[in-house]
């Protein structure tokens, strides 16, 4: 245990005005793939590879909440949250990717958004949590450029439906998992092992983001950034080969993303690391203007720390290598917590993060936890949960207090929902869903936060 964790929180640690809300995504939660005209996307349509996802699960029927939505919005306010961030489907906007709207598809989420403003809880739209519809995938998806000006057009549609009444917008959901886990390691849709064309979608989904972000600049009063997520990446070892492993991870997993966002540039080392696989000529001359325009904020994702130790590459032939085969694995060391998921469990991370940030990035726009949270296998009474986020709290003040502007908290997730690869069995919700009924049972946590909240969140 760190000092913060045995501490209480002060009064005040968090400022007047900081925003608490949970977090959820459309692909998630939503189910009913085929309602009112939607389009299939790269998760329908990965979920039916043999093989990708435990015990063959997708998010056909999820949490039902196309259906359920009323409910769900209920148990926001019966936490206490102010806020919620909820990502729009693009399939159900634009079925194929491009060209025809469905009306129907906005509905919902206007009707969701005005049940959210009725019960005072502020909206937070991610324009991306990684449902591409597969019409574009066809045409070569985030690897090519045109995807990029496809999701110009989207958020632009989405705006002029919901621009009066959505404040805050995100553009990407961590385009790292879209990028790495789905063209590079093919753990995630569409399932792919590439180089070139991985650090190329890396690439397209950066441009995208700031092509989007122009179109949404022509509405004004909006609020504009990206989520990204963040790990410091440690060496396990005191070896200078496990050093340089962790800083090709650094690379992979951060630096490749923040720089370009945050003024910098990309990083130099891009190309000792990916040279071989690539010749970057994906990059055109004024991308890094588009992609590096400022942000109104900056959503960070928090999880975990990565312990990288050097490893020999999977492909010894550099030119077949995917965009992930970097020569490094990641560890979990001995006496380090773990959570149900067996994910390290270090609130000292979170705080590591925002300070290498504020230090990082001279002008850093504002920062809001756009996700934290905690997995297990969904029992009711969720002590490792609470105690995570009692930690993380905590870490967070920390940062609050060393100087770090960050301006809310979303906890992932409100609901238990479809995890990805692993399907319904991991689970982060505060609240239990039974999946044969969809009953939704708080669970200890809930309780836990909305006590929280009540002490710490300063009303107004
Ligand atoms: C981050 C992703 O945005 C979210 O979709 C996922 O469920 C959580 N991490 C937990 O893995």
């Amino acid at each position: 245990m760190t000092a913060a964790e045995q501490r209480p929180l002060a009064p005040g640690a968090f400022p007047e005005g900081f925003v608490w809300g949970t977090a959820t995504s459309a692909y998630q939660i939503e189910g009913a793939v085929d309602a009112d005209g939607r389009g299939p996307s790269i998760w329908d349509v990965f979920c039916r590879v043999p093989g990708a996802i435990a015990r063959g699960e997708s998010g056909d029927h999820a949490c039902d909440h196309y259906h359920r939505w009323r409910e769900d919005v209920a148990l926001m306010s019966e936490l206490g949250v102010g806020a919620y961030r909820f990502s729009v489907a693009w399939p159900r906007v634009l079925p194929e990717g491009a060209g025809r709207v469905e009306q129907r598809g906005l509905d919902f989420y206007r009707r969701l958004v005005d049940e959210l403003r009725a019960r005072d809880i502020e909206p937070f739209v991610t324009l991306y949590h990684w449902d591409l519809p597969q019409a574009l995938e066809d045409r070569g998806g985030w690897r090519v450029r045109d995807t990029a000006e496809r999701f110009a057009d989207y958020a632009e549609v989405v705006a002029g439906a919901l621009g009066d009444r959505v404040r805050y917008w995100i553009t990407l959901n961590e385009p790292y998992c879209s990028a790495i886990a789905g063209y590079a390691e093919g753990r995630h849709a569409p399932g792919a092992r590439e180089g070139h064309g991985a650090l190329a979608a890396a690439h397209h989904l950066l441009l995208g983001h700031g092509l989007a972000t122009e179109r949404l600049r022509g509405r004004p009063g909006l609020r504009v950034g990206i989520t990204l997520n963040m790990s410091p990446a440690v060496p396990a070892g005191p070896a200078p080969e496990d050093a340089a492993a962790a800083r090709r991870m650094d690379l992979l997993v951060n630096r490749q993303f923040t720089d370009p966002l945050l003024g910098r540039r990309y990083p130099e080392d891009m190309a000792e690391t990916f040279g071989a696989i690539t010749d970057f000529s994906f990059r055109r001359e004024g991308d890094l203007e588009i992609i590096g325009a400022p942000l109104d904020f900056l959503g960070v994702n928090y999880y975990y720390r990565i312990h990288a130790a050097a490893a020999p590459y999977e492909q010894p032939d550099p030119a077949r290598r995917t965009a992930a085969d970097i020569g490094a694995r990641t560890v979990v060391p001995e006496g380090v917590r773990t959570s149900g998921l067996g994910w390290p469990v270090e609130p000292e991370g979170l705080h590591q993060t925002l300070t290498w940030l504020a230090r990082r990035y001279p002008g850093l726009p504002p920062i809001y936890i756009t996700e934290n949270g905690y997995g297990d296998d969904g029992t009711l009474q969720d002590d490792g949960r609470i105690a995570y986020l009692r930690d993380h709290l905590a870490a967070l003040a920390d940062a609050i207090a060393d100087g770090v502007d960050v301006r809310g908290w979303f906890c992932w997730s409100l609901l238990d929902n479809f995890e990805w690869a692993r399907g319904y069995a991991a689970r982060f919700g505060l609240v239990h869903v039974d999946y044969a009924t969809q009953a939704r049972t708080p669970k200890a946590s809930f309780h836990w936060l909305r006590a929280f909240l009540r002490e710490h969140a300063p009303a107004g």
